[in-house]
């Protein structure tokens, strides 16, 4: 299929989108057109190099590039400077040189590391994208967030970087868990909440179709999320001001994640618990109403995502929420939908009292 096209448009640093069914064997093109390095590092991880590396390696062969494969652990745990060194290691030691590119295979997790790693070996060498889990696809691929976790938190070390070219095939999601797949839907559900009250309509409208991966309702979601991100982007590059709202339902996931421990909520549900509560607190400052905040829920639950508040107390909500990066200067600050296809950036002086009446409940509960 001739695959849809976005383009995230930063100057010099623009790149293409191409999103389709099966079009991994239109990788190669794809690099010759965006005049990738001839000499490439395939960085994935043992799954998923298992799933696509070959036919990878075999179509980049096809079309004259040369590749090597650099696999790190599969896993939350493996983004780290142990797996950052693995992989500078084995560059210096197969003479990657400034002429050379990185493509990353893999979700997020490869995603973020392979991208920091361009950034930094050399001084930065291209790289592409190639996301294979639906939160990569329409989410972490596409803006330029490199990161790796340091001991003390996740994603403290990175760098803005745009890959050179994001290719997303959604054939690959066949062989995605399905708790991974609904993760992936929460952030386009927040798309559609933040940005867009027709895709958020269109989302409830196509649950099912979305759920039973029909490509052709996978392709839309996927595209219109990676639009609404690129739009986004491409006014707030480094998160200044209107990047924020892309955390919407951050906040409290967050919380949540600290507080079960890494590992019990995928990001994906912990993000769907947030924006839950982040619209329950838009409806108690009238931001929306109680059928909006319904609605959200209702989408959610259809996508198979958790949506009550794991039972802690507000204090423990709170200190959790106060190691956020997004806290500036000791204010809390809260991303808030208004109805729902819109949203603002709120600062909450007074989280406590703004809180109480919905985790006291739970407490009681
Ligand atoms: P992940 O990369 O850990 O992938 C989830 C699991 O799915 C892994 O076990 C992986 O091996 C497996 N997998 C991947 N593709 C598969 C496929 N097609 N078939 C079968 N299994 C497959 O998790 P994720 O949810 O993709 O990404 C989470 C990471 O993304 C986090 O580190 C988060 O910080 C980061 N992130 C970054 C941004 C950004 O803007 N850079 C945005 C959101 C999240
Ligand atoms: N995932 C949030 C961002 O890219 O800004």
């Amino acid at each position: 299929m001739v695959p849809e096209r976005i383009v995230v448009g930063l100057g010099e640093r623009s790149y293409p989108i191409w999103i389709g069914l099966g079009i991994l064997d239109q990788l190669g093109v794809a690099l010759a057109a965006a005049s990738f390095p001839r000499k490439v590092a395939v960085v994935s991880n043992p799954t998923v190099y298992a799933l696509y590396g070959q036919r990878i390696e075999e179509i980049l062969t096809a079309h004259k590039f040369s590749s090597t494969a650099i696999l790190i652990g599969d896993g939350e745990e493996f983004k780290n400077f142990s797996s950052l060194q693995q992989i500078y290691d084995a560059l210096i030691e197969k003479g990657f040189d400034r002429s050379s590119g990185l493509l990353a295979l893999g979700g997020g997790v490869i995603g973020d590391i392979t991208g920091f790693a361009a950034a930094t070996y050399l001084r930065g060498i291209p790289f592409v994208q190639v996301p294979t889990t639906l939160l990569s696809q329409v989410d972490s691929s596409v803006g330029g967030k490199t990161a790796i976790n340091h001991p003390l938190g996740k994603n403290l070390i990175g760098a803005f970087y745009q890959p050179v070219h994001v290719h997303i095939d959604v054939e690959t999601l066949g062989s995605l868990p399905e708790r991974e797949f609904s993760a992936g839907l929460a952030e386009v559900v927040k798309y559609g909440v933040i940005r867009d009250d027709t895709f958020f309509e269109w989302l409830c409208a196509h649950r099912d179709r979305l759920l039973n991966q029909d490509p052709s309702a996978l392709i839309h979601a996927v595209k219109r999320s990676c639009q609404i991100k690129a739009d986004v982007v491409e006014v707030d590059e480094k998160e200044s001001t209107l990047r924020a709202i892309l955390n919407f339902g951050h906040t409290f996931g967050h919380a949540v994640e600290t507080l079960t421990g890494y590992g019990t909520y995928r990001h994906g549900e912990a993000v769907s618990i947030g924006m839950v509560f982040a619209s329950e607190i838009a409806m108690s400052l009238g931001l929306c109403t109680r059928q909006d905040v319904q609605a959200i829920k209702n989408l959610l639950v259809g996508f198979r995502l958790p949506v009550s508040f794991p039972a802690f107390s507000i204090e423990q909500y709170l200190q959790a929420m106060g190691r956020d990066k997004k806290v500036k200067q000791g204010v809390l600050r809260m991303v808030l939908n208004k109805g729902i296809g819109d949203c603002l950036v709120r600062d909450v002086p007074d989280p406590e009292a703004l809180f109480a009446p919905l985790l006291n409940n739970l407490s009681e509960g």
